[in-house]
């Protein structure tokens, strides 16, 4: 994929991440949502390529903007998959919490699993621990096995969880195997990503959480060597017929290669508000301040790009 297009990206998830940004707090989530989504679209209708979005907004009937299935870019090639969350976390902004970002991921056409909007169970872990995990372990031996490939003790090892009243038993399990929980009330793709750089303070992430952001997560956490593994959990019976009626199997578990296939992966991300990822959206008097983050599956590179933008150009 050309190098440049990574970088182009950056510049529609900085556009979203403002135009979101500017509702933190409002306790507006559909409206810092909008903001986000009709910013993401006009900036990819902008840029040369084919994308298809895979993942996105929902099906057509609900999400009439970046619903799965549309046609963004002006053309030509490449052809390309697009995983996307315009506003991941849009009650954290609504409500003005922690952690949320905006995401692009995206592949060659035919490389991302265009998964159902639904549940998936998920451990994530980063390259060292990458070969030990298996969803089908005890919580107690997933955390031994990391904490070895880590080498770390037990008690040093922190696990990001979605807090959330289904998490109940797995944070007992957590504990009682002596490691520390760390819970979040929202974003489960940054908590998989943090699992995976080096120098921070997030070892695993263990839960249930959306299954379109199993596909997100998977994109950079393969790009920097880690593993995801996941396996759909339909909360009803509506719900499994949709994973089903996508031809995809709720027995069967998903690694971060079948959900993101192949190499020429990019990822870009960028903070609206601070999470273990990436700072906010910082407004200045002339400057409006992004952070963003870009991954390139072909060289395995990780940018920061901290951009100032001209407040009276917005
Ligand atoms: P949104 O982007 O839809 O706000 O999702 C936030 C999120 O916390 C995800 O990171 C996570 O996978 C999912 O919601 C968990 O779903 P639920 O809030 O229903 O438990």
């Amino acid at each position: 994929m050309d190098r440049n297009l990574a970088l182009e990206f950056v510049r529609v998830t900085e556009a979203a991440a403002i135009a979101s940004a500017k509702w933190i707090g409002f306790g507006e989530a559909k409206k810092a949502d909008g903001a986000a989504v009709d910013e993401m679209r006009s900036r990819f209708n902008q840029i040369e390529f084919s994308g298809t979005v895979v993942i996105g907004e929902g099906e057509k009937d609900k999400a009439p903007k970046l619903y799965t299935g549309e046609k963004v870019g002006k053309g030509g090639p490449p052809e390309m998959d697009l995983a996307i969350d315009p506003l991941e976390c849009t009650d954290s902004v609504a409500f003005g919490r922690y952690n949320a970002t905006t995401v692009i991921a995206t592949g060659p056409k035919g490389t991302l699993l265009s998964a159902p909007d639904t549940y998936m169970e998920k451990i994530a872990v980063g390259r060292e621990a990458a070969s030990v995990i298996d969803i089908n372990y005890s919580t107690k031996e997933n955390i031994q096995n990391t904490a070895k490939a880590l080498g770390k003790k037990i008690r040093e090892v922190t696990v990001v969880v979605l807090d959330r009243p289904r998490h109940e038993l797995l944070i007992k399990e957590i504990r009682s195997a002596g490691a520390r929980v760390r819970l979040i009330t929202d974003g489960d793709v940054a908590g998989a990503i943090a699992a995976c750089l080096p120098n921070n303070e997030i070892d695993m992430l263990m839960g249930v959480g959306g299954s379109t952001e199993g596909v997100l997560a998977a994109v950079p956490v393969k790009i920097m060597g880690g593993q995801i593994l996941c396996r759909f959990q339909p909360p009803s019976d509506d719900h499994e017929k949709i994973v089903k009626d996508a031809g995809l199997d709720t027995d069967r578990i998903y690694t971060a290669e079948d959900l993101a296939n192949g190499t020429m992966l990019t990822f870009t991300a960028t903070g609206v508000i601070e999470g273990p990822l990436l700072p906010g959206v910082v407004f200045q008097k002339d400057k409006i301040v992004t952070h963003s983050m870009v991954l390139r599956g072909t060289s395995g590179t990780l940018r920061y790009i901290t951009t100032h933008h001209d407040a009276y150009k917005q």
